[in-house]
């Protein structure tokens, strides 16, 4: 009987060790170890043995069941050493390969716009700054030489917020201009003053042109005896650096509260330059050897004039200075202050005809820049 047992053991340590793999031992255990196994089906031919024959074949087989599981346990260490080596090349790395680059992105063109604005105006000494975007009407418009119920609030008084009154400074609104951040800067009482703030204003407009968020950028230069032709010198170097070197503005007397005299700021059209008109390669004629531009009598498509208006600038008024604490007879200067998404729009090569576009996060137009 115990023959049969020894028989069993040797098959099954020749089929153990003869397994290739992992899940080939797998089969081979529950073969003679599983409980519907070969070993298992021994054991019911105990009942027909004789009392003194019993203990010799259930020992025998305890014996067996013994071998075998330590030959699958260590044969099952040697294929899995096998398996771990073979990873080698399997899993193979070349660790010298260039890697894969992520998708990268850019920055937005008004973030662009936004860093070339202050980088020009660092250039000649003006510091960033950055003032509230939410703000009390005294900032917003009082301070600015606007009190309450004059007509020239009527294009700014946009959006008002929900929030407790303050006896003095008034209702909270969005900032319809960065115009409030000269109030800021000069409440601070640190002169002379060279700021630029560029923040988002609010107004409730929506078209090709006008978007109701937008940003504007505010220059202003406090100090003493300071002249028009200093704002002029200003607006010349920011031109010729951000538009190109044959670019100009010009001065055009407006109406601003907060600026006495006001103007409107031009810069000379890049199409024409300046002219108002076509000069003969821009409508398909060749130059001529003497001049290689000359104009026609073909009107610029973009200006019509020869300028475009980039925004609004003047020397700021004795009455915004003095609600500020200073004094006007002391210290002067200038401000000016205008859209970055418009003059971002100005720029040569870049033409977009809806500034909407720029705040719709369509990844094929922003791509672009
Ligand atoms: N705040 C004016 C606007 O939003 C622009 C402006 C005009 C700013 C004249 C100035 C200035 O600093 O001097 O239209």
């Amino acid at each position: 009987m115990s023959e049969e047992v020894k028989n069993l053991e040797k098959e099954a340590l020749v089929g153990i060790s003869s397994a290739q793999d992992l899940q080939g031992l797998e089969q081979q255990e529950i073969f003679y170890l599983g409980r519907k196994g070969k070993l298992n089906a021994l054991f019911p031919k105990i009942s027909t043995l004789q009392a003194t024959e019993r203990k010799e074949f259930g020992e025998a087989i305890n014996f067996t069941k013994q071998a075998i599981e330590s030959a699958v346990a260590s044969r099952r260490q040697e294929l899995q050493m096998k398996a771990f080596e073979k990873l080698g090349e399997t899993e193979w790395i070349d660790i010298t390969q260039p890697g894969t680059k992520p998708p990268e992105g850019h920055v937005h063109l008004v973030t662009h716009t936004i860093r070339e604005v202050s980088e020009i105006f660092g250039r000649l000494g003006f510091t960033r700054v950055r003032h509230p975007e939410v703000d009390w009407d005294w900032y917003a418009f009082e301070a600015l030489n606007m009190p309450a119920d004059h007509p020239a609030r009527d294009e700014w008084e946009t959006f008002f917020m929900d929030t407790p009154v303050d006896p003095k400074k008034g209702k909270m609104v969005l900032t319809p201009h960065t115009s409030n951040g000269q109030i800021h800067e000069m409440e601070k009482g640190k002169l002379p003053i060279r700021m630029i703030n560029i923040s988002k204003c609010y107004r409730r407009q929506s078209d090709v042109s006008h978007a109701p968020m937008f940003h504007q950028f505010e220059g202003l230069l406090i100090d003493k005896n300071v002249a028009v032709t200093h704002l002029k010198g200003v607006l010349d170097y920011f031109a010729r650096e951000f538009f190109g070197e044959q670019r100009k503005t010009r001065l055009r007397p407006f109406h601003f509260r907060f600026t006495e005299p006001s103007f409107e700021v031009d810069i000379s059209c890049g199409v024409c330059n300046g002219t108002g008109f076509l000069s003969r390669s821009e409508v398909g004629d060749p130059p001529t050897t003497y001049n290689p531009q000359p104009a026609t009598s073909a009107k610029c498509r973009l200006c019509k004039s020869g300028w475009l208006e980039l925004g609004g600038a003047g020397m700021v008024h004795p009455n915004v200075i003095k609600a500020c604490g200073i004094d006007p007879n002391e210290w002067n200067g200038f401000a000016f202050g205008w859209g970055v998404e418009r003059t971002a729009m100005m720029k040569s090569g870049i033409s977009i005809d809806d500034i909407r576009i720029l705040y719709k996060n369509d990844l094929r137009f922003l791509k672009q820049f």
